[in-house]
């Protein structure tokens, strides 16, 4: 099956290290050109560039804070610039927070966490949005997470963060279709990532991460990033509205697996 997302302009938020380089990756790929969005780092977005760049694919390293209305803006006229708009943005980008019961959670932390996986979120798609409708077509993948329905004690920000991206995805989708826009999520469970790294890469926190994830594995940036290369294709073009969860059943309960 084709993704025939050739020379398609792809923008990754946060696509210079974990979920969002394995995603950057994958598209380039499939030949598209991929402008990787990044906050620190540069040295790692500069090597991906060069290493897309070096096996014949088009990349761009594109600096900002997605959390920042007129940094985001100007990232956009840089690529209306440099490739003349944009056909799939993923809203990758984003932090776990300080873990703390909400009673002794530091007020700026938590707001930190809302204004970059959810306002940022927004902030680029109102964007991406902006020259989609324009064009008539373009494609909207929000990186939310199984914590879009799985409370997570110690990180209700997060949590309250990745609910609101889904429901403003389907609030998005719901506006954008009928100009031919697609607008939707794709949620990882335990992916190994940075983001993590404290519990898998703990013995004790692996096990028990394992008892939670009944296919038995953590899962791999690949994982995530083949998702998205087909939630972006026309392989998904009746796709939209919807959140795709890529958790190797984590939200089916697995502690049901016995009992109850
Ligand atoms: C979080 C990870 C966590 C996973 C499963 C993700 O959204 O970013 O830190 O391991 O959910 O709980």
């Amino acid at each position: 099956m084709e993704t025939n997302l050739k020379n398609k302009r792809v923008l990754v938020t946060g696509g210079n290290s974990g979920l969002g380089a394995a995603i950057a990756r994958g598209f380039a790929a499939e030949g598209a050109h991929v402008a990787i969005n990044y906050v620190a780092h540069p040295e790692a977005t500069e090597a991906m560039v060069r290493a897309i760049t070096e096996s014949g694919g088009k990349a761009l390293g594109v600096p900002a804070d997605i959390a920042d209305a007129k940094s985001v803006t100007a990232m956009f006229a840089t690529l209306d610039a440099a490739w003349g708009g944009i056909d799939v943005l993923v809203n990758n980008a984003g932090i776990d927070g300080t873990q703390a019961p909400a009673w002794e959670a530091d007020p700026a932390s938590w707001g930190k966490v809302i204004d970059i996986n959810l306002k940022g979120a927004f902030l680029c798609a109102r964007e991406a949005l902006r020259r989609m409708v324009g064009q008539k077509s373009g494609v909207i993948l929000n990186l939310s997470s199984v914590h879009e329905v799985i409370a997570w004690s110690g990180y209700s920000a997060y949590t309250a963060s990745k609910a609101g991206v889904a429901m403003m995805a389907k609030t998005m989708a719901q506006e954008a279709a009928p100009h031919g826009v697609r607008v939707l999520c794709i949620a990882p469970g335990a992916i190994r990532t940075p983001i993590n790294r404290a519990v898998w890469d703990d013995p004790e926190g692996y096990k028990d991460l394992l008892t939670k994830i009944p296919l038995g594995r953590i899962g791999e940036p690949e994982d995530i990033a083949r998702m998205a290369v087909v939630l972006a294709s026309d392989i998904a073009s009746y796709v939209t509205a919807t959140t795709v969860f890529v958790d190797g059943g984590m939200t089916d309960y697995p502690s049901f697996a016995h009992g109850g």
